[in-house]
C-alpha cells in the first residue's frame, strides 16, 4: 500500500530549525554546542523519547538501556532522537494516590511535546499510570506516537512454588499472616519473591491491563505489551519502535487518524477478555475523551454480556504475563476473540488491526482458553446502578465469591481510610460475615485521588475464623492485582454530596448482581432528613497541585481527568506565533 509522505518543510521542527535568519540559526548553533553536527540533526524528523524512568520507578529499571535501543532506531531510520524525561509515577512510592499524578503526567507530557520542536514521539511508561497519562498527552497533542510497553517482570517462586503473582500473592500472603497462619520471615520471603526482576507487575493487574489495552488500539507494535522487560525481543521491539516513529511521522500517521471509537470499542472488548484491571474502566474513558471519543460505562457493561474471560491469568485466574507471552501473547488472544472485534481499525503499523493479527497462534489452550472453556463466562465485570451508585459502580465478579454477588447485610461504616485503619481489627468491632463493610469519603476528590483501599482489609477475627472475602463498598479505586468482593468507583463519590456518605452503622445495603444494582434499604424520609443535615468535610489542599485537582477533578464515571484538559479546544502552536 503506497501511503502519503510529507515534505520536510511541513515537519513541525522546521518551524524552529528551519526559521529565517537568527530564529533558526540560534535553534541550529545552540544545537551543535551539545556536540551535534549538522549531519546529525538538519532535515531529519525530531523524534522526542519521553521517559518515565526514574531511581524512584522499581518497574522502570531497565529504561535507560531501552532508551539507548529506542536511539539507535531512531538514527538508523533518519531521525534525531532526543531524551525527554517526564514524571515517573513509581506506583509503590508515591502517594497519596498516583491518580492524581496520572493528570500531572499527563498535563507534563503534553506540554513538552507541544513547547519543543518534535515531530514524533516514542512514549516509554508501564507502571500503572505512566500509560493512560503518557497517551492522554500524545492524544491532546495529536502528533505521531508510539508507545514501549516496560513489559512484565519474570514470574515469581518461593519454595517450588512458581506462580506467585505481584501482588496477588502477596495480598493472600497478607491474610494468612493477619490470621496467623503465616510467619512474619515467610511473609516477607513471599514479597521478595514475587519482585524478581525488572518490569511491571506479572499479574494482569493495572499495567498489563493498560499495555494491553495501548496494544489493542494500536499504539504499539502489534504484540508489544506480553514481551517480558527483561526478554531480548524487548530490546528489538524498542529498536523496531525507533524506526518504525520516524516512518509515521514521514507518513503524518497521528493518534486521531488511527484511535477511533472502534479502536476503544476493540480495546474493551479485549479488557473483558482478559478480566482486566478495573482501573482500566477509568483510564480509557480518560483517554477517549482526550480524542473527543465518546465512551461509557454502558460500553463496558454491553462488552462484559457477550465476552467470557479467556485470558487465564491471576488475579483471576492462574497464570502470569511470562506464561501469556509463551501462549502466544496479546496477539493470539485478539485472534481468539476475532469475531468480537473491528478487525478494519488502523494501527501504528500503517495496516489494519486484522492484518496484524493474521499470523498469530495460540500455543497453550490453558492461558488463552478457548468460548467453549472459558475461566469465567460473560459477565466478568458488572456495572451496578441503584439509589447508591446512580452514575455506576463497578465490581468485578470473576474475582468475587459467587455466594455473596446476590447479598443483603448490615452495614459496618468507616468515615475514612484512617477510621478504617484505627478500628478494622478491634475485637469490639460490631461486624460477621455477613455485614457489608462501607468505606467513605476515598472518592477523586474524598481521598484525594481514589486510592486503592477497595479491598478493604477482611477483620482480622473474621479471618481468624476463616472468613475470605466479605461484600465490601467504597468510593475508592482497587489494584488491578486485588480480588474479593469489592464494589468500586461509587459515584458520585461521598465527599460530593454521595449516597454513600449518609450510609450508617446497621442500615441494610442490598448488593444485587444479577439485577446490576447496589441499593441503601432506607426510607426516603430518613434519607432526607440526613442529606438536609449533611455537611461537606473541609478540603484536605489549600494550595498546590492538590489544590487544582480537588478543584477541577472529574468523577469515575468521566475518566477523573481534569475538566479543563479534558475538554476539546485549540491551543496554538508555540513557535508558529513568533516566527
Ligand atoms: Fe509498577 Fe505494579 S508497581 S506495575
Amino acid at each position: 500500500m503506497s501511503r502519503k509522505r510529507i515534505e520536510l518543510s511541513q515537519l513541525r521542527s522546521q518551524r524552529w530549525f528551519g526559521a529565517a535568519g537568527q530564529p533558526g540559526n540560534h535553534k541550529s548553533y545552540r544545537t551543535k554546542q551539545m556536540g551535534y553536527t549538522s549531519e546529525d540533526f538538519q532535515g531529519k524528523p525530531v523524534i522526542g523519547i519521553l521517559s518515565t524512568w526514574s531511581d524512584l520507578n522499581s518497574c522502570h529499571t531497565h529504561f535507560p538501556q531501552r532508551i539507548e535501543e529506542v536511539k539507535r532506531g531512531v538514527w538508523q531510520a533518519g531521525g534525531f532522537p532526543v531524551v525527554m524525561p517526564t514524571l515517573s509515577v513509581g506506583e509503590t512510592y508515591v502517594r497519596p494516590s498516583t491518580l492524581i499524578y496520572r493528570n500531572l503526567l499527563a498535563m507534563d507530557a503534553e506540554e513538552i511535546l507541544r513547547s519543543h520542536p518534535i515531530d514524533g514521539a516514542v512514549l516509554l511508561g508501564g507502571c500503572d499510570k505512566t500509560t493512560p497519562g503518557l497517551l492522554m498527552a500524545a492524544a491532546s497533542v495529536n502528533i505521531p506516537a508510539i508507545f514501549v510497553p516496560a513489559g512484565a517482570m519474570l514470574r515469581g517462586h518461593w519454595r517450588g512454588q512458581q506462580m506467585l503473582g505481584t501482588g496477588s500473592s502477596t495480598w493472600q500472603a497478607l491474610a494468612d499472616y493477619r490470621a496467623g497462619k503465616l510467619d512474619e520471615k515467610s511473609w516477607r520471603q513471599v514479597g521478595e519473591g514475587t519482585a524478581r526482576s525488572p518490569g511491571t507487575c506479572n499479574t494482569m493487574g493495572t499495567a498489563s491491563t493498560m499495555t494491553s489495552m495501548a496494544d489493542a488500539l494500536g499504539l504499539t507494535l502489534p504484540g508489544a505489551s506480553s514481551i517480558p522487560a527483561v526478554d531480548a525481543t524487548h530490546s528489538q521491539m524498542a529498536s523496531t519502535s525507533g524506526r518504525r516513529i520516524v516512518e509515521m511521522v514521514w507518513e503524518d500517521l497521528r493518534p486521531k487518524d488511527i484511535v477511533t471509537r472502534q479502536s476503544f470499542l476493540n480495546a474493551v472488548v479485549t479488557d473483558m477478555a482478559l478480566s482486566g484491571s478495573t482501573n482500566s474502566l477509568i483510564h480509557l474513558v480518560a483517554m477517549a475523551r482526550r480524542l473527543g471519543v465518546e465512551l461509557s460505562l454502558d460500553d463496558f457493561s454491553r462488552a462484559s454480556e457477550t465476552v467470557p474471560v479467556l485470558c487465564n491469568l491471576q488475579p483471576s485466574g492462574t497464570y502470569l504475563m511470562e506464561d501469556l507471552f509463551y501462549a502466544g501473547g496479546l496477539l493470539a488472544l485478539l485472534k481468539r476473540i476475532a469475531p468480537h472485534l473491528d478487525l478494519s481499525c488502523q494501527t501504528v503499523t500503517g495496516r489494519t488491526l486484522g492484518e496484524n493479527i493474521e499470523q498469530a497462534e495460540v500455543y497453550n489452550d490453558d492461558v488463552i482458553r478457548t468460548e467453549e472453556n472459558p475461566v469465567y463466562g460473560a459477565g466478568g465485570l458488572v456495572v451496578l446502578r441503584g439509589n447508591l451508585a446512580p452514575r455506576g459502580a463497578v465490581l468485578k465478579r470473576a474475582a468475587a465469591e459467587p455466594r455473596l454477588l446476590q447479598h443483603t447485610g448490615p452495614a459496618v461504616v468507616f468515615r475514612n481510610f484512617q477510621d478504617m485503619l484505627a478500628r478494622v481489627d478491634d475485637p469490639d468491632l460490631p461486624v460477621t460475615a455477613d455485614s457489608v463493610l462501607v468505606l467513605q469519603d476515598s472518592g477523586p476528590t474524598g481521598a484525594p485521588g481514589m486510592p486503592e483501599w477497595g479491598m478493604l482489609p477482611i477483620p482480622k477475627k473474621l479471618l481468624a475464623a476463616g472468613v475470605r472475602d466479605m461484600v465490601r463498598i467504597s468510593d475508592a479505586r482497587m489494584s488491578g492485582t486485588s480480588y474479593g468482593t469489592c464494589v468500586l468507583h461509587v459515584c458520585p463519590e461521598s465527599r460530593v454530596g454521595g449516597l454513600l456518605g449518609l450510609v450508617r452503622d446497621g442500615d441494610l445495603v442490598r448488593l444485587d448482581t444479577e439485577g446490576r444494582r447496589l441499593d441503601l434499604l432506607v426510607d426516603e424520609a430518613e434519607i432526607e432528613a440526613r442529606r438536609k443535615a449533611w455537611v461537606a468535610p473541609p478540603p484536605h489542599y489549600e494550595r498546590g497541585f492538590g489544590l487544582l485537582h480537588i478543584e477541577h477533578v472529574l468523577q469515575a464515571d468521566e475518566g477523573c481527568d481534569l475538566d479543563f484538559l479534558a475538554k476539546q479546544g485549540t491551543v496554538p502552536d508555540p513557535e508558529a506565533r513568533f516566527s
